[in-house]
């Protein structure tokens, strides 16, 4: 009896050090395999600076200022706000969408919109109801209307299919549209990477300076990149000079582009194929560029070479005037582009420098 006892508390003893022993092992083996997997995987999260988004658009019910990026602007020079409708918060669609580096494009004849980001189309008519994503047809729950000639819409899905969030904070009426890096690298084709990060190869730089300029802001800007960065300039002068008058040059350049017109250019230049880098200028006219420069970049051949758009506008940033160059140029090496308030080109040189210094074509 006794040595049946003993022979209880040595088993129970032997147990206790094996479920002590096997205790440890695993868990010291499953820390070792583990580790190296968990490290992985926190290595290949992003980092908090690529997690920082990169656009933060800011529109207030009723305030006609909204903010990009921190930078306060006016939503349009129609002094256009938010406003809230049948309990519906309606957008002007075109600022929105150009503030998130897309394009619009009106058709008056159908009265469609046709909204670009990246690879993306978004197609929707005033009054309808149906909307197309990439030729897929959407139920939109309220149609566009236009308010005060801006065609204004809930922008959560259009935002969302470009790949941005929307955030609705009730508290101060307030929509915040952003878009992370990785949304705007996902939803950006390949053509239309942000190559303007990419410097120039400073030995093939034989530059040229082209630009159009009706009233002289663009001019400006042009001289100043001349200054910078060299090479050549040249005005893009059409054959008839438009008229100096406002309302009918709008009207003109308005019925041009409707006509698709290519109007005959003065300017000749000889020697295009010495040229690698050419920086293509131009006012912003009905949401892109005068059809002189359509003239101008149909007029030669671009393969292989490198077109740096900028502008000048009074609102509608670079409109929808890269995806244009695009299809002008589709062998070229098109860069992003840079866009310039034409009421501020006079102090316009420290973007101008930054923006010419992150394109390697100034120290
Ligand atoms: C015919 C015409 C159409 C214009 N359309 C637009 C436009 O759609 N969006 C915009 O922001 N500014 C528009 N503007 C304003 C010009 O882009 C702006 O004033 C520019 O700086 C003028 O450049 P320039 O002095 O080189 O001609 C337009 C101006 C004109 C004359």
């Amino acid at each position: 009896m006794e040595n049946t006892s003993k022979l209880k508390y040595v088993t129970l003893g032997l147990l206790l050090v094996f479920a002590i022993i096997s205790t440890a092992y695993y868990a010291i083996n499953t820390v070792v395999k583990t580790t190296p997997a968990l490290s992985a995987e926190i290595e290949s999260m992003p980092s908090s600076d690529e997690l920082v988004t990169s656009t933060v658009i800011k529109l207030q019910i009723g305030s006609p200022v909204m903010t990009v990026n921190g930078k306060e602007q006016p939503i349009d020079e129609n002094g256009t706000v938010p406003i809230v409708k049948n309990n519906r918060t309606l957008l002007p669609v075109r600022t929105v969408v150009e503030a998130m580096g897309g394009a619009v494009k009106w058709e008056y004849t159908d009265e469609t919109l046709t909204l670009t980001h990246g690879s993306d189309v978004f197609r929707l008519t005033i009054g309808s109801t149906t909307a197309y994503i990439n030729d897929n047809p959407k139920t939109l729950d309220t149609t566009p209307v236009i308010i005060n000639s801006r065609t204004m819409l809930p922008i959560r899905l259009i935002a969302e299919s470009f790949g941005f969030n929307v955030v609705w904070d009730s508290f101060d009426s307030m929509v915040t549209i952003t878009a992370s890096e990785s949304s705007k690298v996902n939803s950006i084709t390949a053509n239309t990477k942000n190559k303007d990060q990419i410097p120039i190869d400073s030995a093939k730089r034989k530059v040229l300076v082209a630009y159009f300029s009706h009233t002289g802001n663009t001019r400006e800007i042009a001289n100043q990149i001349h200054e910078k960065v060299g090479g050549d300039t040249v005005e893009i002068v059409t054959v008839k000079p438009y008229p100096t008058d406002y309302d009918t040059v709008v009207d003109q350049a308005k019925r041009e582009q409707e006509a698709d017109f290519r109007p005959e250019l003065a300017t000749k230049v000889k020697n295009m194929d010495s040229y690698d880098v050419i920086f293509v200028g131009y006012p912003i006219w009905w949401g892109t560029m005068p059809m002189a420069v359509f003239s101008f970049l149909e007029g030669y051949d671009f393969s292989g070479k490198t077109i740096v758009p900028f502008c000048t506008h009074e609102g509608s940033n670079l409109g929808q005037s890269i995806s244009d160059i695009k299809k002008l140029c589709p062998q070229s090496n098109i860069l992003d582009g840079h866009a310039f308030r034409g009421s501020n080109v006079k102090n316009a040189q420290n973007d101008l420098s930054e923006w010419l210094r992150k394109l390697g074509m100034i120290e």
